[in-house]
């Protein structure tokens, strides 16, 4: 099967701090992934490098339908950056605006600057469709002219999806979406992401705190401990999870 993201001897330091440290990983069109490890093993910092939003350390690289990003010129990785949809921990919407305004974001490393604002003011009848469709499918097509803020906390997740759908991307990076929602939720918001990613082969790679709910359902596991991958399987044992989640000295200090 075709290789999606191929990653090589890729390392990422902030200062003395090495985040992503030598990490070799191949991912594959439609694979849905769980990103596992504690606070501070890298989780986050690996996202980013998949998206180009990092950039990586010079030794290493990540590819993108075997195009490495560093070969890519700024408006190839503009593009490359278009169709991998990033949800962000704190889900990057602009909670003043109304929801479809939210959505058209999804689109704002395609479309021009001007057209974006003719679109906030008067958006055409064949777009809000396509939106409330989508809406629709994420369970909230009530609120497509709500203003965001007024949305629950689960209900903006909902938008941040549905916006990564507008998008039209061939992958979503997920970012702990699920931090801070009650179990409930959570289990409703992890399947949902899964069934519009196979429904559309979409590539889903979500960070996640709760080991129970990655075993639940994701059918890859990848454990990052020190920004190096200690695990890649589809179900970890007691004394793994003890591994992966045991402080070193310095963390216990702290
Ligand atoms: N922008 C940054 N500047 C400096 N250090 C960073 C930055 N981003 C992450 N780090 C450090 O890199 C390590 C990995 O962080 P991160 O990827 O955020 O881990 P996780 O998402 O698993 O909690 C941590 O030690 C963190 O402090
Ligand atoms: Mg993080």
């Amino acid at each position: 099967m075709a290789k999606l993201f191929q990653l090589h001897n890729l390392s990422k330091s902030f200062g003395s701090t090495s985040a992503i440290d030598k990490v070799n990983l191949d991912i594959e069109t439609g694979e849905i992934i769980a990103l596992i490890g504690s606070s501070g093993s890298g989780k986050t910092t690996l996202l980013k490098l998949l998206n180009g939003q990092h950039l990586a350390d010079k030794n290493g690289d990540v590819s993108i339908s075997n195009t490495p990003i560093k070969q890519l010129t700024n408006t190839q990785l503009r593009k490359a950056r278009s169709s991998i949809a990033y949800i962000p921990q704190d889900l990057g919407i602009v909670k003043n605006l109304k929801v479809f305004q939210n959505i058209f974001l999804g689109k704002v490393g395609r479309i021009s600057t001007p057209s974006m604002l003719w679109r906030f003011l008067f958006p055409p009848k064949s777009e809000i469709l396509k939106i409330h469709q989508l809406l629709e499918r994420t369970g909230i097509e009530k609120k497509l002219y709500s203003v965001t803020s007024t949305l629950s906390g689960g209900q903006q997740q909902r938008v941040a999806i549905a916006r990564a759908l507008y998008q039209g991307a061939h992958t979503i990076l997920a970012d702990e979406p699920i931090s801070s929602v009650d179990p409930a939720r959570a289990n409703s918001l992890i399947q949902l992401l899964i069934d519009i990613s196979r429904e559309n082969n979409l590539t889903l790679i979500m960070s996640i705190h709760n080991i129970e709910l990655a075993q639940k359902f994701f059918p890859r596991l990848i454990g990052l401990k020190h920004g190096k991958i200690i695990l890649d399987q589809s179900k970890v044992t007691p004394a793994e999870l003890e591994n992966l989640y045991q402080l070193n000295e310095e963390q216990l200090t702290q």
